[in-house]
């Protein structure tokens, strides 16, 4: 596929002819979050018809059974609580949630993209742009594909069991390239070690360092809680398996996945599956418990998603609605609930008897 020249691969060369290659980190953060061009700092393309990314979030049902965590929690912790979605998207979900809540609940969301901002704040919706005039306070955390667009490193195994960092630089025509070197930060180090990740000669491993510090702004502010993730990942030992030699990282372009990371830069979506392993050794060290973990499809149905089929006359669409959430050659198997909780609570909601 011919790539397609954009602003923002225009300003990554000038970047790398500056400054030299930049991580693959970098140039992630870049193509999702540039100030202006970044693919989620954009948001969808007004009346297009298709949007930037698909996901549960755009079946009501799935608005349905969140809303069910929601009071489940909020029955435990006492009413009424602030519930925090991060990185709301179209905003099509958090309306949904407000709209299905019994109770009034503090709603929020947390959004790093300008764009989707809007698009929320059209929808009703509170929203912040950083917890950091937050105050601590009894809150369910809610957070749909957000871990998968953290920027992530690129390593990959040498031959002498040494591991060296992939960085975008240019080729001899002035093309973006991935190009090997030296680890840009010793904590890439620390991570391969921490999570005993052996990496043989030629296999590509993604490292996200974001986690700690972004599990650390919300152990602050649930006070006391749940925080709940649904996202595609594994632990270590799968996501890091001879099987994702080529590591995780893809794009997608117009919800098609596409297979040259350059192929339009900001106008495609990037991401990579979550080391749940990481993610829940971080939370612990932060005094975060464990509550669960299982597949979307177990959760929703011990949540009583299937309340929401009802007997009216769109009982068979939205039956189908929950059959693609649940089921487990689709969504149900595809995504996990990972999901923490704040010393002293029970175990969270929808995961009675569950886990992985
Ligand atoms: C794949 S989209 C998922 C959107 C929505 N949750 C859904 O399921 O449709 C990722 C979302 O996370 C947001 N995001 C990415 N990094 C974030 C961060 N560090 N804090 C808050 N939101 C973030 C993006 O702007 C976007 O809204």
């Amino acid at each position: 596929m011919i790539r397609k020249p954009t602003e923002l691969s225009k300003i990554v060369k000038d970047k790398i002819r500056e400054e030299g290659p930049i991580t693959i980190r970098d140039f992630m953060s870049l193509a999702l979050f540039h100030k202006t061009h970044g693919f989620y700092t954009r948001g969808p393309a007004i009346g297009s018809s298709v949007g930037p990314f698909d996901t549960s979030a755009k079946f009501s049902a799935f608005a349905f059974g969140v809303t069910q965590a929601i009071t489940q929690a909020s029955n435990v912790i006492g009413t009424p609580i602030r519930v925090l979605e991060l990185g709301g998207g179209t905003g099509q979900l958090g309306a949904g949630i407000v709209s299905f809540l019994s109770v009034p609940h503090d709603y929020i969301v947390l959004e790093t993209s300008h764009g989707l901002g809007i698009l929320q704040a059209k929808r009703g919706l509170n929203v912040l742009t950083t917890l950091k005039g937050l105050e601590p306070s009894p809150t369910v955390v809610f957070a749909n594909e957000v871990l998968d667009a953290l920027p992530v490193h690129r390593v990959m195994g040498l031959a002498n069991g040494e591991v060296c960092e992939l960085f975008v630089d240019l080729d001899e025509d002035g093309e973006l390239c991935e190009q090997s070197g030296p680890l840009s930060t010793t904590k890439l180090h620390q991570r391969l070690q921490q999570g005993n990740i052996q990496l043989g000669r030629g296999h590509i491993a993604e490292l996200c360092l974001e986690i700690p510090s972004f599990l650390e702004e919300l152990e602050r502010v649930v006070k006391p809680g749940y925080i709940i993730f649904v996202d595609y990942g594994d632990k270590a030992s799968k996501v890091y398996s001879y099987r994702h030699r080529n590591g995780t990282l893809r794009s997608y372009y117009q919800q098609q996945q596409v297979h040259d990371m350059f192929y339009a830069v900001g106008q495609q979506d990037m991401t990579a599956d979550v080391d749940f392993t990481a993610v829940i050794s971080e939370a612990q060290a932060l005094g975060l418990e464990l509550a669960g973990w299982t597949s979307q499809g177990t959760w929703l149905t011990n949540l009583g998603i299937q309340k929401y089929v009802g007997t009216g006359k769109d009982s068979v669409v939205r039956q189908k609605e929950v059959d693609q959430l649940t089921g487990q050659a689709s969504l149900g198997s595809a995504f996990d609930v990972l999901m923490f909780k704040t010393k002293g609570l029970p175990d969270g909601p929808g995961l009675q008897a569950t886990s992985h």
